[in-house]
């Protein structure tokens, strides 16, 4: 079964996304199969991977023959319509042939509330209990289409029915946050959240309404990969300013002190050994980068990684050329850094 990944925090803007992106593509130069889930119904991913300009563009996808998208996959289940649950068609990425998108959709939105009955209801509405199980059976059939080893979830800022049922069927989460205020802010409301998702999905995996149901509720235990840690900027190009320094302290000092202890009550943190054996601290940050400058426009332009643009793509010559590549090849080596992590990690549990 492929291992599933969720990237969370309801913190806006902290870069999920990108890194989904970025972390898929080099999780499949490292040789994984991978698909990179679309579950936020603003469809950033889905717009960039594809070039998307224009709402419109996504009608190829929302109004296709085939099932195209997250909420077409969804739909018998949501929609009760009497055909079960079908892999979803997803698209190829130019460039990079281990990867896959499972693009979203703008009305994925509209499930959220029936989701959200269905899970305050766990296992006493007959009629509901085909949804708490839905999402995780429509990923896991379409990984098997594809053989694909890694799930990649890119999930919307919010604390809503969806991402409680996404990150409770994964096998693993990142926090990514920016050096900042919010992030920190963030960390204490993460501490009191996790915890009831995690007394939900304890009630229904014991629930017997629901692993009766068509799509059973799976049975995961979802552990804690580290957070990413990204956009500050660096003093002399080296570390990160002083301001910014701050930040990233009292990020860690929150994770240290808030997020681990509630995890580790909630046995969402994995194993120390698992930790040791790959040179993890869960406090640390699993990758920390600083801020792409205008790498992020030229990947978002080229549709390519931040780490893998050609001279071409970089759309420069000489002097800036050599440096672009110079921090080009640096966020490289910290996503290859990031990523060969998180192979161990799951090799190792
Ligand atoms: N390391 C980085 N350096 C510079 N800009 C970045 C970096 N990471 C992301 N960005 C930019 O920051 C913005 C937010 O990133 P992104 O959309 O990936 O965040 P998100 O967490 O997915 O946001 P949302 O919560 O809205 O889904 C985007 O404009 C993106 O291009
Ligand atoms: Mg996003």
């Amino acid at each position: 079964m492929a291992t599933q990944i969720a990237l969370f925090n309801h913190k806006g803007g902290v870069s999920k996304t990108t890194t989904t992106f970025n972390l898929g593509w080099m999780l499949a130069n490292k040789g994984k199969k991978v698909i990179i889930i679309d579950c936020d119904s603003q469809c950033n991913l889905t717009g960039m991977v594809l070039g998307f300009k224009d709402a419109k563009e996504f009608n190829v996808i929302y109004n296709a023959k085939e099932i195209r998208n997250i909420r077409e996959g969804l739909a018998p289940a949501f929609e009760s319509r009497p055909v079960v649950i079908q892999p979803v068609v997803c698209e190829t990425i130019e460039g990079q042939p281990n990867m896959y998108l499972l693009p979203g959709h703008i009305g994925l939105a509209e499930y959220e509330v029936t989701l959200g009955i269905a899970q305050e209801l766990t296992g006493s509405l007959v009629t509901l209990q085909n949804l708490p199980g839905s999402l995780s059976y429509l990923f896991n059939i379409t990984a098997k289409k594809y053989g694909a080893d890694i799930l990649l979830i890119d999930m919307s800022p919010s604390l809503g029915a969806i991402n409680q049922n996404l990150l409770m069927t994964s096998d693993y989460f990142i926090i990514p946050m920016a050096p900042d205020y919010f992030s920190v802010m963030a960390i204490d409301s993460l501490a009191s959240v996790l915890p009831k998702w995690n007394t939900w999905a304890k009630q229904a995996k014991k629930q017997p309404i629901l692993q009766n149901a068509t799509y059973p509720f799976p049975n995961k235990n979802p552990k804690f990969l580290g957070t990413i840690i990204q956009k500050y900027r660096l003093r002399e190009g080296k570390t990160p300013s002083a301001a910014f320094q701050q930040w990233i302290d009292e990020i860690e000092k929150g994770v240290s002190n808030k997020l681990i202890p509630m995890l580790k009550d909630n046995g969402m943190l994995l194993p120390d050994e698992v930790y040791k054996t790959t040179g993890l601290k869960p406090n640390r940050p699993l990758i920390q980068m600083s801020d792409f400058n205008s790498l992020i426009a030229l990947s978002q332009k080229h549709k390519a990684p931040i780490f893998d643009l050609t001279d071409a793509q970089l759309e420069s010559t000489g002097v800036v050329l050599k440096i672009t590549k110079k921090s080009m090849h640096q966020f490289r080596d910290l996503y290859s850094e990031g990523a060969d992590r998180i192979i161990k990690i799951i090799g190792n549990a």
